[in-house]
């Protein structure tokens, strides 16, 4: 593409991508944006953020001049792959645990984005909007119920958008079911069933016999503590927060035996993390209930031997989908009567326009199937243009508020918790996400 043809696709993007959050930028607005170079400081340049930074490299327009992380060869490393990717050198900060204010607080920066330890997400996130730059989080973007109102109130004081980079939501077959919602094809949703079923027991352990932040984590906590891959899509699919919103959730967990039972595999049965007791039950079952009566039944199993599966049963009043097994059946569509037909067919038939404009670049700039290069790219168009983000600070708190609730529940034998509402009667009169192309 040459240099005036570049710009022109440029510009189109940018207009256009200003319909996908609702604001509807003038075109005077988006050729004014499209000269606008949006400035991004990383926090937590492990192995997500270092992920995160070549992806937003990749972005047309994106520079990263700092970056911090608490280990200085993680932040070195992230300033290599600024400068061989063309750009200048950043700036590290690698002064211990708070040196992420120092960054937050550069007058060169438009936003912060974050890919810490969970723990750290809400301090960066309040410290980013207090300067006044935009917040984008990894999931979950916290761990209490006060973290999830610190962020919405400070969003909300601050003017600063906060998003969580939830990129499940971002997935081709997410965003086709998406289409498929919105047009009616299953007629009116009822219930949907998903969950983080990923084997990570090689994540808790250091080899020198220690835990890592997510064992340590693992170790105290009992709930579904990795919600929001799961959650977001049914959020989107069923208007949560959009004119409908959660109530209550009841949630329980299995006995814990695959901690102990890999560690004792790792490191012999005598060694102390074999003995230890940990917290978190093998198999975490929550179940949601909306305001409009929509259900759904939740997983978290991340400690058992598995395939990876994240479910996503979305079920309405003609048929349904199941994406993980490859399933679906519509009434007086599916060929057969009583009978199932492959889901993987109506991913094409209902492509997303999102999807259709931006596939050729994530696949080959994002991982995660692309999801990772359409969250980024929304999350930049949004900061280009001052607009709001498509996943906003009630999104992740809400989404991420599952976390605390279900631990409450968990502790109570299963009860029912109540669900705050972070919009503040706002669900009732927001508009649904819009399908639109970037
Ligand atoms: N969305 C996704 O698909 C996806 C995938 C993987 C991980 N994640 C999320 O990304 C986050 C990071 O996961 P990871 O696997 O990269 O972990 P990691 O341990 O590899 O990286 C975390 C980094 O943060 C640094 N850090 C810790 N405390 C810090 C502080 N106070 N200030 C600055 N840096 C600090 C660590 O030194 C480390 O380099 C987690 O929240 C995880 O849930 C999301």
């Amino acid at each position: 593409m040459d240099d005036r043809a570049s710009r022109r696709a440029f510009l189109r993007h940018s207009a256009l991508a200003a319909a996908t959050v609702g604001l509807g930028a003038a075109a005077g607005r988006a050729e004014e944006s499209a000269e606008k170079p949006v400035r991004v400081g990383i926090v937590g340049v492990g192995n997500r953020g270092s992920a995160i930074l070549r992806t937003l490299l990749s972005l047309p327009g994106v520079s990263v001049p700092a970056v911090c992380d608490i280990d200085p060869a993680a932040a070195t490393r992230a300033q290599d792959v600024v400068e061989k990717a063309g750009g200048r050198r950043p700036q590290a900060y690698a002064a211990g645990e708070r040196d992420f204010d120092n960054l937050c607080g550069r007058d060169d920066l438009d936003a912060v984005v974050t890919a810490t330890p969970w723990e750290w997400h809400t301090p960066v996130m309040l410290s980013a909007m207090r300067a006044g730059k935009y917040g984008g989080t990894e999931v979950p973007a916290a761990l209490s119920i006060q973290e999830c109102w610190d962020l919405v109130k400070t969003s909300e004081a601050t003017g600063k958008p906060c998003m969580m980079l939830e990129n499940v939501n971002y997935f081709e077959n997410v965003l086709a079911l998406m289409r498929m919602a919105r047009e009616g094809v299953l007629g009116e949703l009822l219930h949907f069933e998903a969950g983080y079923q990923h084997d990570c027991r090689y994540l808790y352990f250091t080899d020198s016999g220690g835990l890592t932040w997510r064992g340590r984590h693992l170790a105290e906590m009992n709930g579904n503590l990795y919600p929001t891959h799961a959650i977001g899509p049914i959020a989107w699919w069923g208007n949560v927060n959009r004119g409908d919103r959660f109530v209550s959730l009841s949630s329980v967990s299995t006995k814990s035996r695959g901690l102990k039972a890999f560690a004792a595999a790792k490191f012999g049965p005598e060694h102390p993390l074999a003995k230890q007791e940990y917290a978190m039950g093998d198999v975490n079952t929550t179940l949601l209930r909306t305001e409009k009566g929509l259900t759904v039944t939740l997983y978290f199993d991340m400690c058992t031997p598995r395939p990876y599966d994240l479910i996503f049963r979305v079920q309405g009043t003609n048929g349904l989908c199941m994406v993980g097994n490859d399933k679906a059946y519509i009434d007086k569509m599916s060929p057969e009567k009583d009978t199932w037909e492959p889901f993987a067919p109506y991913v094409k038939k209902y492509a997303h326009p999102l999807w259709n404009d931006l596939e050729a670049a994530a696949v080959k700039n994002g991982g995660h199937g692309g999801g990772d290069y359409i969250v980024l790219q929304q999350f930049v168009e949004a900061v280009r243009r001052g607009a709001q983000t498509p996943q906003d600070v009630y999104d992740a708190a809400t989404w991420s508020a599952i976390v605390p609730l279900s631990m409450d529940s968990v502790s109570k034998k299963g009860a029912l918790v109540e669900f705050p509402d972070f919009t503040g009667g706002k669900w009732e009169t927001n508009a649904p996400i819009p399908i639109v192309g970037a």
